[in-house]
This record gives C-alpha cells, structure tokens and sequence, in this order.
C-alpha cells in the first residue's frame, strides 16, 4: 500500500516535471537548437535535451523562457546563430574568453537585453 502510494506520488511528480518542461517557449527553443548547430561545444557543456530549459549548462531560463546565455571562459567555439535575435526575452549573454568567431549577430529587437559582456568583436 505504502508503495503504490509512493509510486502514484512519484508518477504525479514526473507527470508534473514534463509538463512544466513543455511550457518553454517554442521560439526559444527553435532558436536555441539553431544556436547550438552553429556553436562547437566542449564537453563540459551538456545542451543534449531537446529543450534549453531542462536544462542546458550554462544558460538560464526563467518562465519557460530563455533569459540568459553566459559562456564565458568555457572553451566554446563555432559562431552564433543570427537566430539569437529571436530569444526575445534575453537578458544577458556572456562571452568573454570563449574561442567565438565569425560575424557578429545582430541582436537587434532583443529589447529585454540588459547585460552583453564579450571580447569578440
Ligand atoms: C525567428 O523568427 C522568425 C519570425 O518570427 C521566424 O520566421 C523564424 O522561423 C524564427 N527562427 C527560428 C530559428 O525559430
Ligand atoms: C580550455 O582549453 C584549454 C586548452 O585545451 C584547457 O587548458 C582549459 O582547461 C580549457 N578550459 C575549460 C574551462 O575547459
């Protein structure tokens, strides 16, 4: 009895997680697979799930949406997406000491960015 009580909790626990996972905003998360296809990752990035916001190392989300990007001093290569421009709810991205080539994004529209900290470019 004991067990099966358990067991319904923890099914309710998971049922509840996926449905939290599922409220990510779609753009972000197409936006953010698109971001993560230009980048060279090392591996002490995780950005394995299919979802930005379950979560990937190094980036934040806050509302099911992805509110910040901090790579800074992790071994990051590659360039970044000009799909960037679609997190719109993007707060900070950090990319000082990264090896990051290639055009700068535009990052117009991102009207919510408050914090961009790079040295590159
Ligand atoms: C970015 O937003 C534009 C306009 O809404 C859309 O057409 C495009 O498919 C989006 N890109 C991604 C990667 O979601
Ligand atoms: C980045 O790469 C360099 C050279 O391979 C290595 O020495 C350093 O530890 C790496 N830094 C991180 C944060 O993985």
């Amino acid at each position: 009895m004991g067990t099966l009580a358990f067991s319904f909790i923890a099914l309710l626990l998971s049922v509840a997680a996926v449905t939290v996972r599922a409220q990510t905003d779609p753009r972000d998360v197409s936006a953010m697979q698109d971001i993560k296809n230009s980048l060279v990752l090392p591996h002490s990035l995780d950005w394995s799930s299919g979802d930005p916001c379950s979560p990937w190392t190094h980036v934040h989300c806050s509302g099911g949406r992805v509110d910040a990007i901090q790579l800074g001093g992790t071994n990051v290569s590659g360039t970044v997406s000009p799909s960037i421009r679609n997190l719109t709810a993007l707060r900070r991205f950090e990319v000082m000491n990264c090896g990051l080539s290639g055009p700068l994004p535009s990052f117009s529209g991102l009207s919510n960015l408050q914090v961009w900290i790079s040295d590159w470019l």
